[in-house]
């Protein structure tokens, strides 16, 4: 049996302090947004008793389906940076980026290239390469295959909508097809919820059709997502049934919020080909007293 853990949206904090110039890019609307509405919710241990208790469950891998940061300037993502190594090995630990971490142009070369051995497939590059594209990337560990896709692009003040573009689809696919005559289940990491309606219209994922096209010809086992910091599971349509679309909480997420508090998703993966059996166990803080701890919930309902 193989476990995958799910965390997303840590949004690292608390906001370094920003120069002028920083301060006159997209980033002011950022910057107001979050000290209007995430100082108050999200506080550092809340990442912590999360972190703790995927550790007690030893799972073999951790999925970061993106936003490690907020404003994505270099004091952050080099903060993240330390914080992935923290995390824990690179091969037992995926990430995919999010819109936080591609704030603004040129942010997103920087975020992939300080965090590289976390989005790097099994047959990339060791070392960084500027012209080499990443997305989607692919990493076999024991019957799983993680397949990576990025969504993270730069986008205008109030908007934090992600692209899934069409070298991207046709990739994905030629990756899930070969994964599956391999005999492994595949789960996809994507930031943004490829799903309609999932988001409002400024934060939506562009490319939805396409993800769902790829999805039914390519073959998925399970896709994994954040950016919306709700638990949700959705469904799309694959080649032998329904195939879960699963979204998580903010891993920063304090109680109290308008957004239900951090949460990660536990995955139990076993079975084979045709009949894989696949379990999700969600664990939620809560207040217990004066103590916040974790509450298990069966995302599928089995
Ligand atoms: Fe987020
Ligand atoms: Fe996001």
């Amino acid at each position: 049996m193989f476990k995958l853990a799910h965390i997303s949206d840590i949004h690292l904090g608390p906001l370094p302090s920003l120069s002028f110039r920083e301060l006159f890019s997209k980033r002011i609307t950022g910057f107001v947004n979050w000290h209007r509405n995430r100082r108050m919710h999200l506080f550092g241990s809340t990442l912590d008793i999360l972190l703790d208790d995927i550790r007690r469950q030893s799972a073999d891998h951790v999925a970061v389906t993106g936003d490690l940061v907020n404003l994505a300037s270099g004091i952050e993502i080099r903060k993240a940076a330390a914080w992935l190594r923290e995390l824990g090995d690179p091969s037992q630990h995926s990430v995919v980026p999010g819109n936080h971490d591609a704030y603004v142009p040129g942010a997103y070369e920087k975020s992939m290239r300080a965090w590289y051995d976390y989005v790097r497939g099994d047959l990339a590059p060791v070392e960084w390469q500027e012209d080499k594209r990443i997305f989607p990337y692919v990493r076999v560990r024991d019957k799983v295959a993680i397949v990576g896709c990025s969504t993270a692009v730069a986008t205008p003040p109030f908007s934090a909508s992600g692209y899934f573009g069409k070298r991207q689809a046709r990739e994905t696919v030629n990756v899930l097809r070969a994964a599956g005559e391999a005999g492994l289940f595949r789960v996809i990491l994507i930031h943004h919820p490829p799903i309609r309606g999932a988001t409002s219209f400024h934060k939506r994922m562009i490319g939805i059709r396409r993800f769902a096209a790829v999805v039914s010809s390519g073959g998925a086992e399970l896709v994994l997502h954040g950016h919306t910091h709700l638990n949700t599971v959705h469904w799309l349509r694959g080649q032998t049934g329904p195939v879960p679309v699963v979204g998580i909480a903010s891993a920063s997420q304090g109680l109290g919020g308008s957004k239900p508090p951090a949460a990660y998703n536990l995955f139990s993966i076993a079975g084979s080909p045709g009949a894989w059996e696949l379990k999700g166990e969600r664990f939620n803080l809560s207040r217990s007293g004066d103590d916040v701890s974790t509450e298990s919930v069966d995302i599928f309902g089995t």
